[in-house]
Formats: structure tokens, C-alpha cells, sequence
């Protein structure tokens, strides 16, 4: 059920008597770490209230199309756009008729038209209805139309009849909810990235940093969240929104950045992103008031920051280790020494001496290396390239 972690899932309910069970099943998908939004339609809220499932699921629940206040707080667009996975349960012989159709005539199909998310039915009825010619021409429908079917059940019936039509037990539901997310590439697993730069003091006032954006971080942190990983980043200081889905920690000088990622690691971490641009040296004192310019010249002395990267791959408890390595020139010779000095899996290069690529710009292009072999990602958005590279970490990992 790890497959469920952080995974958004709307839950449409529509009308019959199963509609009880559904107050269950928020419970059960919540319980499995996914976040949980509810739709009803005009017959669902005649079998439960829309109360309930709101005081369960912990969000307001949507269920009129044409609501302005509604669709000023999350409008329908918006919502379907949001789920990771659309699940009706329980899903009426009319409402599987009215989507089968291509209506639009709710908020519940028009969600359906609208997301790109995969739909799942669990459906609820009568066997009669179930077994009617209409109710089984619409569901070759739906089937063509990609959407997945969880059961119908089969068994005694709310109304006195036996066969099949009754809506799967909400612990098989959620199960099922988890197996569509089976393909996700980093499943289950914790991963830990450290971005942007850091800042070392020399008075209350002053300090040394570099261009650092963390962007390409930042980026990295929502595509592993996106393959289904439970995502931690340590972050210095930068100007860029948390993307959603992820833990952040945000810390200053490269020693609390230390601190941040080793104890990230002793907690259990699978694999570990070095994009920090750490600062390799620090002002060996960091002086108490602001230095006064009196003299013509002064001299600061610098200390080295450990390597944070190199002493993750030293751990007992050695994550899948991944560095980075921006260079001006000799890319490709400084990285392969840094991938066997620092002990690394794996090391992203990128030659930060153009314009195009690098600490501020939007775009990336890498080299990424391992023992044995190497890939290159062309110059392209740095959503596309963590996207491409976070391939590449699965990949490698699961080797
Ligand atoms: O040695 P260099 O700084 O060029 O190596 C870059 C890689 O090492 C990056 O992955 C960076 O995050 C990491 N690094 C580190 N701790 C340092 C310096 C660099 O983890 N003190």
C-alpha cells in the first residue's frame, strides 16, 4: 500500500446504497498516506450526508458545477487536474451511462471529461441492472475509453437478490487504488535532495555564497515526488516556492546543511541528490559585530566545509548516492575523478560556462555518469531533464 503515499485521489460517490461504504473507504486510502478529496452527486448526498464525508475526509466536499463559491476555492478544472487518480465508488448504472456517454451534465462527469488522471469504477447495483444489455454495452464503453473496473462483487444483495453488482469491500477498493500506481518508478522509497547554495558568514552582515539558483533541485525534488518517492529537501537559501508533495527543510551555512543531510540519512534514506552548490570554505571566525573598513586591506582566513556528499557515501547506512558536478572547463575529467573520490553511484555534469545552462537559467543540459557507463541529457527545461535523470536514478538503483 506504500504505492499510495502521497497520491491524490478523488473520490466521486454516487447515488445507491453502497454510498456508506465510501465514508470507509476515505478512511482506508488515508490510511495508506494518500490525500483525499471528495465529490458527491445529487444522488449520493440522499444516501449520505456530504457532512460526513468532509468532517472525514478533511476538506470541503465538492458537489455542484455551477457553484461560484465553489469553484472560487478549487474550480472543477482545477480539481481535475489535481488527482493523481479519479475513483468512483460507488458508480451507479446512471452514471456509468451518463460517462459512457461523454455526458458533462454534473460536476462528476465533467471532472471525468477533464482529467488526464486514470478513472477507476467501482460498481454498485442491482445484478439485474448489472446484467442489463444497456448497463454492459456502456461498460465496453468505458473499457475502451481506458477506464478500470473494480469488481462488481458478487453475493447477497440490499435488495434481498443474489449475483453480482455488489461494490468490493473498501479495503479491496484501496488495494486496487494501489496497483494503478504499480508502474511509479521510485515506489515506497525515501529520498533525500540538498539544493541551492549556502551562506558563510564573516560578520552579522556579510557573507560568501555563489550563483547558486537550486533550481535544478528544486526541480529534481518534484519529479522524484512525482515517481511516487517520499521526497526530503534541504534547501539553502533561495527564492523558490516548496513543490508540493515535499518535506523542506531550509538551513543557512553548509555545516547546518551537513547536519540536515547526514541526520536525514541515519533516519533511513534510499537515495541521496547532491545539487547543493556547497560552499567549499568558511571564515575560520565569524566576526561578532560588522568589521569597520579602517585599514586598507584585510585578510580572511577560510576553512574547508566537509563534503557532505562524500560523507553520505562513507555511511553505515550508505544511500544510492548521486553527486553533481558543475564545471567551467574539463567537465568530463573532473566529474569521472569526483564519481571515484567521493565513492559516488552515479554523477550529473554540466558545463556552467554558457549562457544557456547552469545555476540561473531555466534549461539544463548533463552528462550523467556511472561506473561503466554514461548518458547524455540534451539542453532542454530543467523540469524535463530531473525528469529524464530521476529515469536514470531508478534505473541504476534498482540494479
Ligand atoms: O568537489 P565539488 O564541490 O566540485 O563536488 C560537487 C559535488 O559535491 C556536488 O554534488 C556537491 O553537492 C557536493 N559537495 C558536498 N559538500 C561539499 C562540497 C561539495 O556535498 N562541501
Amino acid at each position: 500500500m506504500e504505492r499510495l503515499v502521497n497520491k491524490r485521489i478523488l473520490l466521486g460517490v454516487t447515488g445507491g446504497i453502497a454510498a456508506y461504504k465510501s465514508a470507509d473507504l476515505v478512511r482506508r486510502l488515508q490510511d495508506a498516506g494518500a490525500e483525499v478529496r471528495v465529490v458527491m452527486t445529487a444522488g449520493a448526498c440522499e444516501f449520505i450526508t456530504p457532512l460526513t464525508m468532509q468532517a472525514l475526509s478533511g476538506h470541503p466536499v465538492h458537489t455542484d458545477l455551477l457553484d461560484p463559491r465553489a469553484e472560487a476555492a478549487m474550480g472543477h478544472i482545477e480539481l481535475a487536474r489535481w488527482a493523481d487518480l479519479v475513483l468512483i465508488a460507488p458508480a451507479s448504472a446512471n452514471f456509468m451511462a451518463r460517462m459512457a456517454h461523454g455526458h458533462g451534465n454534473d460536476l462528476l462527469t465533467t471532472l471525468c471529461l477533464a482529467t488526464g488522471a486514470p478513472i477507476a469504477l467501482a460498481p454498485a447495483m442491482n445484478q439485474q441492472m448489472w446484467a442489463d444489455t444497456a448497463t454492459q454495452k456502456n461498460l465496453l464503453i468505458l473499457q475502451e475509453k481506458g477506464v478500470r473496473l473494480f469488481g462488481p462483487g458478487s453475493g447477497s444483495q440490499a435488495c434481498g437478490e443474489v449475483g453480482p453488482g455488489r461494490m468490493l469491500e473498501p479495503a479491496e477498493i484501496a488495494q486496487m487504488a494501489a496497483e494503478v500506481f504499480d508502474h511509479d518508478l521510485l515506489t515506497g522509497l525515501h529520498v533525500v535532495i540538498n539544493a541551492g547554495p549556502t551562506r558563510e558568514a564573516i560578520d552579522p552582515v556579510r557573507y560568501i555564497t555563489n550563483q547558486s539558483s537550486g533550481k535544478m533541485g528544486f526541480a529534481i525534488a518534484e519529479a522524484a515526488a512525482e515517481a511516487g518517492a517520499r521526497v526530503t529537501l534541504i534547501s539553502g537559501p533561495v527564492n523558490l516556492p516548496t513543490p508540493t508533495r515535499v518535506k523542506r527543510t531550509d538551513v543557512i551555512r553548509a555545516e547546518e546543511m551537513f547536519d540536515a543531510c547526514l541526520s536525514a540519512v541515519d533516519q533511513g534514506c534510499d537515495i541521496f541528490i547532491a545539487t547543493a552548490a556547497v560552499a567549499d570554505y568558511r571564515p575560520t571566525v565569524t566576526a561578532d559585530h560588522k568589521i569597520k573598513k579602517s585599514t586598507e586591506e584585510i585578510h580572511l582566513t577560510l576553512v574547508k566545509n566537509r563534503d557532505i556528499v562524500a560523507s553520505v557515501s562513507a555511511h553505515d547506512r550508505r544511500p544510492f548516492t548521486v553527486g553533481f558536478a558543475a564545471e567551467t572547463r574539463d567537465v568530463m575529467t573532473y566529474a569521472q575523478a569526483k564519481l571515484e573520490n567521493k565513492k559516488l553511484d552515479m554523477i550529473a555534469t554540466n558545463d556552467v560556462s554558457g549562457e544557456n545552462v547552469g545555476f540561473n537559467s531555466d534549461n539544463n543540459a548533463l552528462t550523467v555518469i556511472w561506473p561503466g557507463g554514461h548518458k547524455v541529457l540534451p539542453l532542454a527545461a530543467k523540469r524535463q531533464i530531473a525528469k529524464q535523470l530521476i529515469e536514470l536514478i531508478a534505473i541504476r538503483y534498482k540494479r
